[in-house]
């Protein structure tokens, strides 16, 4: 099967990345603020790259809750290794693999998804994440999204700003309609122009066994 292209991307690009997210860290900080986390939770962090939420994401569950991040970017990951190992955070488990595929050592009680349109998108990513969810976990996700027809001239600039980032530029009018399937209450509210959004609710699902 073949690679996907953001792989390639990141094999790139992973040690450019912090510094071309600067200018979402205040939305990142706001997304975060959206999962209400409470001391002792278990966060997912999925697609979590270099791990830039990950100081806000701890500071959030204290010392007796536990941050999972996922992320398939062998590259990216390093970076999120090299960063836990500088801060000395011993409650944070990475796990390299696909949202897919992935099996998380314990159902979670909040998702986030900062930036991860290929799994937004990817209802396979989607349903295998949530069955590992609680009932009522708590998710918040930042994202792409196209601007308005009116505001063309923005559309281009999303697809330049994005080119090669993802594996897929499908579902750009409204990225979150999958997510909403399992997460019906979602509020969207639209950032940067309309080139962006944030959204958040509750997974309506059941418990895992
Ligand atoms: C734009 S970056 C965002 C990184 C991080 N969430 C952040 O906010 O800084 C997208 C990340 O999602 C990862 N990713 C894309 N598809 C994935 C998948 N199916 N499973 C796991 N990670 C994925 C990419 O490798 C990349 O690191």
């Amino acid at each position: 099967m073949a690679e996907p292209s953001s792989l390639v991307h990141y094999r790139q690009h992973a040690g450019d990345y912090d510094a071309s997210a600067q200018r979402t860290m205040a939305l990142r900080r706001r997304t975060i603020a959206m999962l209400a986390l409470q001391p002792g939770d278990w966060v997912l962090d999925v697609g979590c790259g270099t791990g830039l939420s990950f100081s806000w994401l701890l500071d959030a569950i204290g010392p007796g809750g536990a941050l999972i991040g996922v992320e398939q970017s062998p590259d990216m990951l390093a970076l999120a290794r090299r960063r836990i190992a500088t801060a000395g955070w011993n409650n944070v488990t990475l796990i390299e693999a696909a949202a897919e595929v992935v099996v998380l050592p314990r159902a979670v009680d909040a998702v986030l998804f900062n930036y991860t349109h290929d799994v937004i998108r990817s209802r396979a990513a989607l349903d295998n994440l949530f069955r590992q969810a609680v009932a009522g976990a708590r998710v918040a996700v930042a994202g792409i999204k196209h601007p308005p027809r009116w505001l063309d001239p923005f559309r281009l600039y999303r697809r330049f700003k994005s080119r090669g980032c993802y594996d897929t530029t499908e579902g750009l009018d409204a990225p979150w309609d999958r997510l909403q399937e399992l997460v019906p209450d979602l509020q969207v509210e639209s950032t940067l122009w309309g080139t962006g959004f944030i959204a958040w609710g509750r997974y309506r699902g059941v418990s895992p066994e």
